[in-house]
């Protein structure tokens, strides 16, 4: 995820800023960048790759230079390359900005740019608001008031540190929907998107709210919401340097779980159309002609992605009409799949590297099919080699086990089932209704985060069992699966994902004393049918955990313990219903004393077959 370092004061900015991108690289990033301001010139530095390429460009860097700003990036619009890595400039080069998040509207704002004579040297969406801040200027001439009508004209998320060859006294920046705050020394101060860049130097910060901007010079700061001067309190940070690393969080792990209702809006910014009951998917564009005449889908992906497809599958064929096969990839590409044009061939990847499912992406297109993608690394092989896709910008996902990338895939297939499903017959309150549900799942998974203290307990106390047996029915049998091939990963336990109805064809006979059965049955549609399944379990002496509804207190007389998920559409649980797994597993592999974030045997990328 990328990550925004500033500095103004007395020292110089050059080793403070890399020094400030070094400890944002656990985030991950594919290239940095630096802009400095003194001696009436603004310098601007980047490299692709780590930081180390940046710090060895900047070596011979001989501007004395106490005001700037640097920038470690995670691509999202445009590959990973040195003209995509920011802070970027405007025209003139009179102003530089790094920035976070997105830019919704920035195809408009650039072609009214373009019009007005504006030349952009790179396909970021950031570049658009340097020239658009430089346009400001022309009217006003005053930076500030440039800046803040700029702000205006976003739409979108963004954290944004600016700097302006004129005013080598002060460093701008904004807040809408990306943090950012501002360190303060003494003499001094810092900006940053993650306190752990600027810990180091001062544990007092002031953290600012969406909406707001604020001027700092050497000798403090002014910050503002609209014309309102705000008044800010700072406060005193307790992390130790070592835990900052992890944004507070013990492991990757568990901040990546944590990270999910941002990556999951993300992975909707600026795409679902709530009153349209539709989305709009950019990247999906160049085939959207072709993609009309498509008959079948068959998503081909490994693990946990290939999880994601089956729900996939699920909400495809119920809502958008179109007959959906999952196939693990690396069966797809040995065997004689049948495509044809009329057949679409949709990767689901994280790395977008995995050797399996690229080798299937190939076979497709050999074949004549569409190959598509849903992608979280931008630029990886298998964004590359299929005809169009969708990003998730989930943000780099760390531990081996995967959560966030999970949740995001399943944000993109409810896109994709909107865009297909009302082109295919689905109504407009149909689709309005998914929509609508779609926006509200980031406060509901936060909700599910108020029983992490429950969910904690119970994977301690059940942490020595012999057998565990992940059951669910439908939207939910998926995440059966996800959640035993989770506790396998990361906790090296015996665990098995059935669908509930599979039980009595053999894995009941593992049902014992020691055995736990993890039940995911939300009150939906096939609700009853899991509760005799429950009994079933029940009446052979096992164990059980059950994952319900809000509201369904009843359960609690029938299964030994339950765990509660918001009500949300019967399409969309698997999106809550995977959490409390996810943290199951962790806590469960924390108390058995394992490393959590990198399993043995395991790697984060398989790009070997
Ligand atoms: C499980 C996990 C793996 C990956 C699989 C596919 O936690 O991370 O099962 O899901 O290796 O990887 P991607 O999605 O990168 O193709």
């Amino acid at each position: 995820m990328c990550g925004i370092v500033g500095y103004i004061g007395k020292r110089q900015a050059k080793d403070l800023l890399i020094e400030g991108l070094h400890r944002l690289e656990y985030r991950g990033y594919d290239s940095a960048g630096v802009a400095l301001v003194g001696g009436n010139k603004l310098k601007r530095v980047r490299a692709l790759g780590k930081v180390g390429e940046l710090e060895k460009k900047t070596e011979g860097m001989t501007l004395e230079a106490t005001l700037g700003i640097a920038h470690t990036r995670w691509a999202t619009h445009g590959k990973p390359s040195e003209k995509n890595a920011h802070p970027h400039a405007d025209c003139a080069g009179a102003i530089s900005i790094v920035h976070n998040g997105i830019i919704e509207n920035y195809t408009e704002l650039k072609d009214e740019l373009t019009k007005k004579g504006h030349r952009f040297s790179s396909e970021t969406d950031t570049e658009v608001v340097a020239h658009l801040i430089e346009e400001h200027t022309k009217k006003s001439k005053d930076i500030e008031e440039a800046f803040a009508r700029a702000l205006k004209d976003l739409r979108g998320t963004y954290g944004i540190a600016m700097v302006a060859v004129a005013e080598p006294e002060r460093l701008y920046v904004a807040r809408m929907g990306s943090p950012l705050l501002i360190g303060v020394g003494k003499d001094e101060y810092f900006v940053a998107s993650d306190v752990s860049a600027i810990l180091a130097h001062t544990k007092k910060v002031v953290y600012l709210e969406d909406g707001e901007r604020a001027v700092i010079t050497r000798d403090g700061y002014v910050v503002r919401s609209g014309q309102a001067v705000q008044k800010k309190t700072v406060s005193d940070i307790e992390w130790s340097e070592k835990e900052a690393k992890r944004g507070g969080y013990p492991h990757f792990m568990l901040k990546e779980i944590f990270d999910q209702p941002e990556s999951f809006a993300d992975a909707l910014r600026g795409r679902l159309l709530p009153d349209e009951g539709s989305a709009r998917l950019g990247g999906l564009r160049a085939v959207a002609k072709r993609l009309e005449g498509i008959r079948r889908i068959v998503i081909v992906s490994c693990g946990t992605s290939y999880h994601a497809g089956l729900v996939g599958e699920y909400m495809l064929e119920e809502y958008a009409g179109i007959p959906v096969e999952v196939e693990y990839a690396s069966e797809f590409r040995y065997r004689k799949p049948l495509l044809d044009k009329y057949t679409a061939v949709l990767a689901l990847s994280q790395s977008g590297e995995t050797a399996d499912t690229l080798a299937a992406i190939r076979e497709a297109k050999n074949k004549g099919a569409l190959a598509l993608g849903i992608v979280n690394v931008v630029g990886s092989t298998i964004a590359r080699e299929t005809d169009a896709g969708v990003y998730n910008h989930a943000g780099p996902e760390v531990s081996v086990a995967s959560t966030k990338a999970f949740t995001s895939q399943l944000a993109v297939l409810s896109l994709l089932t909107l865009y297909l499903g009302r082109k295919r017959g689905m109504s407009l309150v149909t689709g309005q209704r998914i929509a609508r549900e779609l926006l509200k799942l980031p406060r509901l998974m936060e909700r599910i985060f108020e029983q992490s203290g429950t969910i904690k307990k119970l994977a301690k106390k059940y942490a020595n069992r012999k057998n565990y047996l992940y059951l669910g029915r439908k939207y939910n049998f998926p995440i059966a699966f996800e959640g035993a091939l989770k506790v396998k990963e990361i906790a090296y336990v015996s665990a098995q994902g059935y669908p509930t109805g599979e039980m009595k064809h053999g894995p009941i006979a593992l049902i014992d004393r020691e055995a736990l059965a993890l039940f995911i049955m939300p009150v939906d549609s096939v609700y009853e049918k899991s509760v005799s399944g429950l009994e079933e379990i029940k009446a052979r002496g096992g164990t059980v955990l059950a994952i319900t509804t809000e509201g369904n207190t009843a359960l609690e007389k029938k299964a030994d313990a339950v765990i509660y998920i918001p009500k949300t559409l019967e399409m969309l649980t698997p999106i809550l219903s995977v959490i409390p797994l996810q943290l199951f597993a962790y806590h469960m592999s924390v108390a058995l004393g394992y490393e959590v974030d990198r399993p043995r045997n395991l790697a984060k990328s398989v790009t070997v077959e």
